[in-house]
């Protein structure tokens, strides 16, 4: 038997991940998600790796989605991807339910992982609730299917927020439980790659929750959608503390609302937080705040603008994405392919 872990085989350095079209993007979702998949991208260009970035529909269904609902957030999804700097010319992006392969992995990942693995998920407790009988079979699979996601592509590297990284470490018992029990080498075991705090983007109105779509304020969020008045105004009634800013970043100890609003300048900015408060430290927020408004809206009011410019134009977005899954389905079916000669499948 030949042990995946231990044999060391070397696989090509492939980056995938996903986003749920489950409706609503933030900033949150540009700073700590999209954008760092276009660096991703542009890394893959520079040093000549594939980088492929999906919207799983069929994880989002594992709640409710109103299906009109769904066909139209997965197309938000795309145009905000898109006008996030992700280019169908130098990244493969595409729609999950487009290509089978996921799920038919997925089948053979559900024979290979184990009950007991599925319910120490943490995300699967927190979405099933205490009525865990009344939760989907698909919100109980849940991870098995981003195993295959990610596998199917034989992909080596995944970012991810701090949140996914257990579902990561799944992925990796199964490909390390598979090469093991049909003694193959074949799946590579996945590196999960999740960055630094600065990409936590908390809310507008109290700092020590996460800026989520799901929040029931809408003040509490910039949506990649918000036109520059709703932008402007949202900072403006951001929650703050009636100290100057310091000038260097020790100072914001104890203030999660400054640290925040500092945090997101110094990420829209490209800088770094000493380099921010080099030049602010010492104003106050009514001054500090216009000047978050204006580079805010200077940089993602083109993205909206781009978003609002695709959503009319739904026809070009689908055809992206078909030529996407077919791009993606010809590195996913010979992998596919071989899976099922490994575990006995006549072809
Ligand atoms: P979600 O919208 O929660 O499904 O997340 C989609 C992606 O956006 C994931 O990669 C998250 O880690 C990222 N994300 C969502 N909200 C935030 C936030 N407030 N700060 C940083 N990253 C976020
Ligand atoms: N579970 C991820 C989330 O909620 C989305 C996801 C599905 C994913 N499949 C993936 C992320 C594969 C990375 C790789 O954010």
């Amino acid at each position: 038997m030949t042990d995946a872990a231990s044999t060391g085989t070397t696989f090509q350095p492939r980056v995938f991940s996903g986003i749920q079209p489950s409706g609503g993007l933030t900033l949150g979702n540009y700073l700590g998600a999209m954008r760092r998949f276009v660096d991703w991208q542009d890394k893959g260009l520079n040093d000549g790796f594939e980088t492929i970035f999906c919207m799983v529909d069929l994880h989002a269904i594992t709640v409710w989605q109103d299906p009109e609902a769904l066909r139209r957030q997965t197309r938000e999804l795309a145009a905000g991807y898109i006008a996030s700097g992700l280019d169908p010319a130098k990244a493969i992006l595409f729609n999950q339910s487009q290509v089978h392969e996921h799920t038919q992995l997925a089948w053979i990942f559900n024979c290979i992982a184990r009950m007991g693995w599925m319910q120490r998920m943490t995300q699967w407790k927190d979405k099933a609730g205490k009525n865990q009988q009344n939760a989907s079979l698909g919100l109980f699979a849940y991870p098995s299917l981003m195993a295959a996601d990610i596998l199917v592509y034989h992909a080596t590297h995944v970012p991810v927020g701090e949140d996914q990284k257990q579902h990561i470490e799944l992925t990796r018992d199964i490909a390390i439980k598979f090469n093991n029990d049909y003694g193959v080498d074949f799946f590579p075991v996945t590196e999960p790659v999740i960055e630094g705090a600065a990409t936590r983007v908390m809310s507008l109105r109290d700092g020590s929750k996460k800026m989520s779509k799901s929040d029931p304020s809408d003040m509490a969020r910039i949506n990649m959608t918000d036109d520059a008045d709703a932008i402007a105004q949202k900072i403006r009634k951001a929650r703050t503390d009636p100290e100057a800013l310091p000038s260097e970043a020790e100072g914001l100890d104890g203030r999660a609302e400054a640290r925040n609003l500092v945090n997101i300048y110094a990420a829209l900015a490209d800088q770094t937080v000493d380099q921010v408060l080099a030049d602010v430290g010492g104003k106050q927020f009514s001054e500090f705040k216009p000047m978050l408004a204006e580079l805010a809206v200077a940089k993602l009011s083109p993205i909206s603008t781009e978003m609002a410019r695709l959503m009319e134009a739904p026809d070009e977005i689908d055809a992206i994405l078909r030529n996407g899954a077919e791009r993606a389905r010809a590195i996913a079916a010979p992998v596919l392919k071989k899976t099922y000669d490994i575990v006995g499948m006549i072809r």
